[in-house]
């Protein structure tokens, strides 16, 4: 059995009241059921403050980045073991918007892929096609060339303990959401194409789908067969709409 993941990724947002009352509203109704893994990704600054408020209950907690590099002079960055310290388990590395505003390419994606699982972190690796790709026919074509470059690095088997976020980059906060067809067409290309480069788990990869997932469409899109879960911006914010991904996901 696939690992269901819904993830919340605050990314830039937040306050410590904010994060308090988002977290008392999350714990209050999140689904524990087998399989099923609940994961908020705040801003950096506030892990240690989620991480407390969070205490015993079911929900592990993520970082939206992290650097390659072991430690030293890098002003600005943080490290995986400072994540480990944290009690973090997952790190969001590729996003698009590390791709496109801080100009992250596939091989710094890979360094911190690779960094990541030697750490035993657990990265969630995303790719994703912008709408002029699309239109161009080149979304697989893509797709395959991000996931390609990560598995160059870190090895077909080593791959087996990524998770795939697959976030088509004219849905992410624009309200437009990928059909369902369409992202179980991607999901399911990326798992035979992982199937075809030799992995012989890739049946059991979590791939999750990210680009407007909302309480209102989260249903349909998670019946998916290969879609494995959420990686969710917007409405990882409200409690309720988050809860209710949740329990679609359940
Ligand atoms: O990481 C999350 C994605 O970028 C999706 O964001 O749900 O606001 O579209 P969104």
């Amino acid at each position: 059995m696939r690992k269901t993941i819904v993830a919340g990724n605050w990314k830039m947002n937040g306050t410590s009241e904010s994060i308090r009352a988002l977290l008392d509203g999350i714990t209050a109704g999140v689904p524990v059921v087998d399989g099923l893994v609940t994961l908020v990704c705040p801003p950096a600054v506030y892990l240690s403050q989620v991480k407390e408020l969070l205490g015993n209950a079911p929900v592990v907690v993520g970082a939206q980045n992290v650097s390659a590099q072991p430690k030293g002079a890098f002003t600005g960055e943080w490290s995986l073991e400072m994540l480990q310290d944290l009690g973090c388990e997952y790190v969001i590395l590729g996003h698009s918007e590390r791709r496109s505003l801080f100009k992250e390419t596939d091989a710094d994606v890979a360094d911190k892929v690779d960094a990541t699982l030697t750490a035993g972190l657990t990265p969630i690796l995303c790719v994703g096609e912008t709408l002029t790709q699309r239109e161009a026919g080149e979304t697989l074509a893509v797709v395959a060339t991000q996931v390609d470059a990560v598995v160059q690095r870190v090895g077909i088997e080593r791959f087996a303990s990524v998770v795939i976020a697959y976030e088509p980059v004219w849905a992410i906060g624009t309200g437009l959401t990928a059909t369902p067809e369409q992202a179980q067409e991607v999901h399911a290309a990326i798992r035979a194409r992982l199937a075809g480069s030799g992995m012989k788990v890739a049946d059991k990869l979590s791939i999750l789908y990210g680009g407007s997932m909302n309480a209102g469409n989260a249903a349909e899109l998670l019946a998916q067969q290969d879609i494995d879960g959420g990686l969710i911006g917007g409405a990882s914010l409200k409690a309720d709409e988050f809860l209710t991904i949740c329990a679609a996901a359940a």
